[in-house]
């Protein structure tokens, strides 16, 4: 009886590490950038994307706020062809507003 005692206390314990051990997910992000900055709403595109992380990680983006985004070349227009960062959804056509006539609804001066 014991030892089932102590293996369940072990096993709640190591669940509660693995939790610690994950990165939390930000509310916000703050982008700067010359032309002003991007405010993303990391909880927002969470809960659009019902809860998915992997919507996003790590296809789009590593789990970090200080990699590159690699959403700027050309004015946005690179990525939104290739569908990659930002551009995988905001990309004409696709399921969010692309860049085109929509600068302020990113870039806030
Ligand atoms: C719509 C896309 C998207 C979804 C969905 C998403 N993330 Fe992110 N996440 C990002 C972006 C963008 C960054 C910043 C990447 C960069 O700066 O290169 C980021 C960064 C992070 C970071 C790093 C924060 C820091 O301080 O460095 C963590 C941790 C994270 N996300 C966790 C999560 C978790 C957990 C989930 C699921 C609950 C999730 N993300 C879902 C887009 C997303
Ligand atoms: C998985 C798809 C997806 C990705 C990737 C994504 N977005 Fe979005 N984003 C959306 C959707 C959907 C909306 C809501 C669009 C609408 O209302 O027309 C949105 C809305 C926004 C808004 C308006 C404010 C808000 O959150 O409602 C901003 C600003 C924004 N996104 C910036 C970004 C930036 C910057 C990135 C890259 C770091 C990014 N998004 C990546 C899907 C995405
Ligand atoms: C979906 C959100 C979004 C929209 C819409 C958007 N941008 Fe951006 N923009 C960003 C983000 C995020 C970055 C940072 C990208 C990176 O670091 O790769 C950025 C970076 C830039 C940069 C590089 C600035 C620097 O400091 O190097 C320029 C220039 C720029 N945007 C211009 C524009 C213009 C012009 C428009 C409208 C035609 C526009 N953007 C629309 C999110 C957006």
């Amino acid at each position: 009886m014991r030892y089932f005692i102590t293996c369940y206390v072990a096993a709640v314990m190591l669940g509660g590490l693995l939790l610690l051990a994950q990165p939390k997910a930000p509310a916000k992000l703050v982008f700067s950038t010359k032309q002003g900055n991007v405010t993303f709403d990391h909880a927002a595109h969470v809960s659009r994307a019902k809860n998915d992380c992997a919507t996003c990680h790590d296809k789009l983006f590593p789990q970090s706020k200080t990699a590159p985004l690699n959403f700027k070349a050309s004015v946005h227009k690179t990525a939104e062809k290739a569908k990659s960062s930002c551009g995988a959804c905001h990309t004409p056509g696709g399921v969010a507003f692309d860049s085109k006539g929509n600068c302020k609804n990113c870039h806030v001066k």
